[in-house]
This record gives C-alpha cells, structure tokens and sequence, in this order.
C-alpha cells in the first residue's frame, strides 16, 4: 500500500519527555509533526526547537470529550498515517482526586476515544501505524497501581483490536520501557526534587540508570520505519524484569 502522508506524524503527549523526544527526532529526519498537549506555551517551546517545516501545535485536554472532539475536528481531514500516543503518565494524588478514574482516563480512555475516530479513516486508505506508550509496569507492577492497571487495559486493547486490524494493513503496537528519563519529564524532575527516590529507582534498573526518551524515540523510529506488519498486535518491552 502506498503512504498518504509518508512523512507526517501526530503525537500526542509531545510538551515533554518522550513525546518531545519524538518530535524532535521525527523533525530532524525530514517529518512535519502535529504536536498535541495541553500546555501551549511548552508547545510552542517544542515547536520553535523543531528542525524542517509545516510542523503544528493542537492545544487540548485529551482526557475531555471536548478536547478529544476538539483534535478530532483539527486533524482528521488530513491524518497522518503515523500516530504515536506519548500522552499518559501519573495522575495527582490527594483530597477529592479520584486517581483510580484519572489513571483510567489519562492512559487508556483518552487512547482508545481518539483512536475510535482515527482507525475508520485508516481503514480507509488501507494504511496506518498506531504506537502506544505503555509500560513495562503494567506486567511487574512497579508503579503506583491505578497507573499500572491503566497500563495493563492499554495492553489488552492494543493486542485485541492489533490483530484484528492487521487485515486492513493497519498497525497497532505497544511498547513498554521500565524509567524513562528526559526532555522535562517525572524521572528529570524528581533527579532534581527527590535524590533519594531518584538513586532508588536507579537500583531497581538493569542498565544501572533509567534509559532516556532519546534512546526510547530512536527505539520508536526504528520500529515505525521497519517491517511494521509483523509487529501488529504486538507489546514490545525494553525491560527484562518482566520476563
Ligand atoms: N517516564 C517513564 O519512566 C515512563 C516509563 C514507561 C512508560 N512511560 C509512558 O510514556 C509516556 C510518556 O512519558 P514521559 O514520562 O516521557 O512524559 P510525561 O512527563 O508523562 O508527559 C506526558 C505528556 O502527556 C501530556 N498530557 C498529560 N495529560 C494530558 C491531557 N489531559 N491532555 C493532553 N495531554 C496531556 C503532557 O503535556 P501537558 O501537561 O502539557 O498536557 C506531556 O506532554 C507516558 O504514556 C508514560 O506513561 C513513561
């Protein structure tokens, strides 16, 4: 099948951390990238640092009905075929926050909503790649745990609805990193605000130290630009504590 938009990629969750790890990769090898987060300002930062042209910035809460319509209307008569879902990650913690709820709707709902509308017009054109960020927490279980069944229903979808849409030359596919550092993300943040639970996440790491968003958007890259098919309905995980 021939791409429609061979060099166009949306990526949602692209203010910070991996999402703009991609962005950045994906603009320096010659895509134009739709960046979608809520934060504009951190959008705009992105953007300006962006290498190449005709890149975009949708600024909208995907975890509403009305951000998620909002994206929708922007984007869908022109979709890139390339689709990675960065947004996600840990939801607040305190009096009157739900984060069973929040977790739910930030890694999973937010996902499976927007991809309702994208997959049809995928279908359509009989080509398409869908990358999810999952985590490898949704198999050990070292995450706060709405975050990591979150994560797990991600999994499930991602394998269910991948290989039935295989047929129609679409792929979807999850991967799943152990920490993550970069780019403004949790782990950078907390190396500055909390050493200690820092050099504690670092002992619990294989590689000695968290992989980075750079490493994890090149991972990406290689994946998008491969033999993509055979991954359809797959979970890739770059942590082998989960074996
Ligand atoms: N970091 C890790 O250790 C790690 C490990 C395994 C998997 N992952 C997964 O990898 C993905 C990226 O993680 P990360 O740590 O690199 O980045 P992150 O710091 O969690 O950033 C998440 C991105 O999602 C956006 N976002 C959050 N809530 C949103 C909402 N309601 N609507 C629209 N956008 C929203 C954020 O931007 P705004 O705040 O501007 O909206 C940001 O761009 C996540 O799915 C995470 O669960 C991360």
């Amino acid at each position: 099948m021939t791409p429609t938009n061979p060099k166009r990629v949306l990526i949602t969750g692209a203010s910070r951390g991996i999402g703009q790890a991609c962005a950045c990769l994906f603009a320096k090898l010659g895509y134009s990238v739709v960046l979608v987060a809520r934060n504009r300002k951190k959008l705009q930062e992105v953007l300006g640092e962006l290498d190449g042209a005709g890149h975009e910035l949708i600024a909208c809460d995907l975890t509403s009905k009305l951000g998620q319509d909002f994206l929708v209307k922007e984007v869908l008569h022109k979709l890139p075929d390339l689709i990675i879902h960065c947004l996600g990650g840990r939801v607040s913690v305190g009096e009157g926050q739900d984060p069973w709820q929040d977790s739910l709707n930030l890694n999973f709902l937010s996902i499976v909503r927007m991809n309702e509308k994208f997959i049809p017009k995928l279908v359509e054109r009989k080509v398409g790649t869908i990358v999810h960020l999952s985590s490898s927490a949704a198999l050990n279980g070292q995450a706060f745990t709405p975050y990591a069944c979150a994560k797990a229903a991600l999994n499930r979808y991602v394998v269910d609805s991948g290989q039935v849409l295989l047929a129609d030359n679409i792929c979807l596919f999850a991967i799943m990193p152990p920490a993550v550092e970069g780019h403004g993300n949790y782990w950078a943040e907390i190396k500055k605000s909390d050493p200690n639970k820092y050099s504690k996440m670092v002992t619990g790491q294989k590689l000695g130290r968290p992989q980075t968003t750079d490493e994890v958007s090149e991972f990406i890259y290689s994946l998008v630009t491969s033999q993509r098919r055979i991954l359809g309905g797959c979970l890739v995980s770059t942590d082998p504590t989960i074996y």
